[in-house]
């Protein structure tokens, strides 16, 4: 398997849970520094990562030569100027999501990317849930047949405590609010199993917290593949659930409604006819499920570095995403249907945000 891969991590508030999820992957990575501005925050990050050192500049880390991996939690603002720091150093960045804020900069990223050598790795890491990947297997063995329809809701809670750090709720630091913050893993999760949209219609609105961005949004999706799809998503709902249902041919299936492990188990898929239940009990026999979320992706990721194949999730699946988001913002702002895909003379193509 060969020495563990040597990772800083960067942004230590969602920041400690991909330490978590390092320290789950021993044989595969050995978290060697810690960084944030907040040096108390560093500090404690440190002692909970024996080996580790605490930093407070990201161009600490781009000095040192032990680290292959730069692993990106900071606030969203900041990711494209961080993500080219790091490549310009010769490391491979994992970044959080929204990766950045508009299709030029995507572009622009795969550009770095291209020019570096190295990988970039945006994080999704609702992808790996065990349900998720089961429906996932099934439509790739070809035993779900053709997709009717599909529908995507996130209803989370966000209260007033939630907007105390200063970037959030604001299109300069959070780029978007409930579409591109929370619903975008929904949204990947839509696309991971059914392809890109190609027509939008949406509507979005600010009513639960009196924030600059979107906090309800809800919208109708044609996908490529000629089914159609809803999405509904909300910060202002008590109970919280994230739900999705595939509504194919040969099977239904739908997730539980855990918020946010809606993508593991428990899934429900009915069969359509006792043919498609075998067919099903058959491609089940080659289901080989991995780690699930970080650790998931994290596992995934060493595999393709070590064996040089993309990373599990890429940029061009983080610009699907972000498209998504741009044709969504563009149709609720313009009160018009949206075609996918956006071309670079697109008005939108240098940003989504109002500002
Ligand atoms: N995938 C998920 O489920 C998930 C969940 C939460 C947040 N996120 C994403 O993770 C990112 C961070 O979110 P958060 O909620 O942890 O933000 P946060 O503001 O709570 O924490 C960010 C941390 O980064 C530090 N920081 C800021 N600028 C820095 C710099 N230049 N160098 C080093 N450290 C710096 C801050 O001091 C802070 O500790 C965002 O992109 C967010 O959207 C993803």
């Amino acid at each position: 398997m060969g020495e563990p891969i040597g990772v800083a991590v960067v942004g230590l508030n969602v920041g400690k849970a991909h330490l978590w999820a390092y320290q789950q992957l021993p044989e595969r990575f050995r978290v060697v520094a810690v960084c944030d501005i907040d040096e108390g925050r560093a500090g404690r990050a440190a002692e909970r990562n024996p080996g580790s050192v605490a930093l407070t500049e990201l161009a600490q880390i781009c000095a040192r030569d032990d680290i292959e991996v730069v692993n990106l939690c900071t606030p969203p603002g900041l990711h494209l100027d961080h993500i080219a720091q790091v490549l310009e150093a010769g490391k491979h960045v994992v970044c959080e999501k929204p990766l950045v804020g508009s299709l030029a900069a995507v572009d622009e990223v795969e550009r770095l990317e291209a020019s570096s050598g190295r990988r970039v790795m945006p994080i999704f890491q609702y992808r790996w849930g065990r349900g998720l990947q089961r429906v996932k297997h099934l439509v790739e063995a070809g035993v779900a047949g053709s997709l009717n329809t599909s529908s995507v809701e996130v209803a989370w809670r966000r209260r007033a405590e939630y907007y105390s750090v200063p970037w959030r709720g604001t299109w300069a630091g959070e780029l978007g609010g409930v579409l591109t913050s929370h619903a975008i893993h929904a949204i990947d999760m839509l696309t991971y199993v059914v392809g890109p949209a190609e027509r939008v219609f949406a509507r979005t609105t600010t009513r639960v917290n009196p924030i600059e961005t979107e906090d309800c949004a809800a919208a109708s999706l044609q996908m490529a593949d000629g089914s159609l799809a809803t999405l509904v998503a909300t910060l202002g709902s008590p109970e919280e659930i994230t739900r999705h249902r595939f509504n194919f041919t040969h099977l239904s299936a739908e997730s539980g409604t855990a918020a946010y492990e809606s993508s593991g188990e428990p899934w429900t898929v009915t069969p359509d006819s006792p043919e498609a239940l075998a067919a099903i009990e058959d491609a089940m026999e080659h289901f080989a499920p991995g780690h699930e979320g970080y650790v998931g992706q994290f596992d995934r990721f060493a595999d393709s570095l070590r064996s040089g194949d993309d990373p599990p999730v890429t940029v061009a699946d983080a610009r699907a995403a972000l498209e998504m988001l741009t044709a969504l913002y563009v149709s609720s702002r313009e009160g018009v249907e949206v075609m996918l895909p956006l071309p670079p003379d697109h008005p939108a193509y240098r940003g989504w945000t109002p500002t």
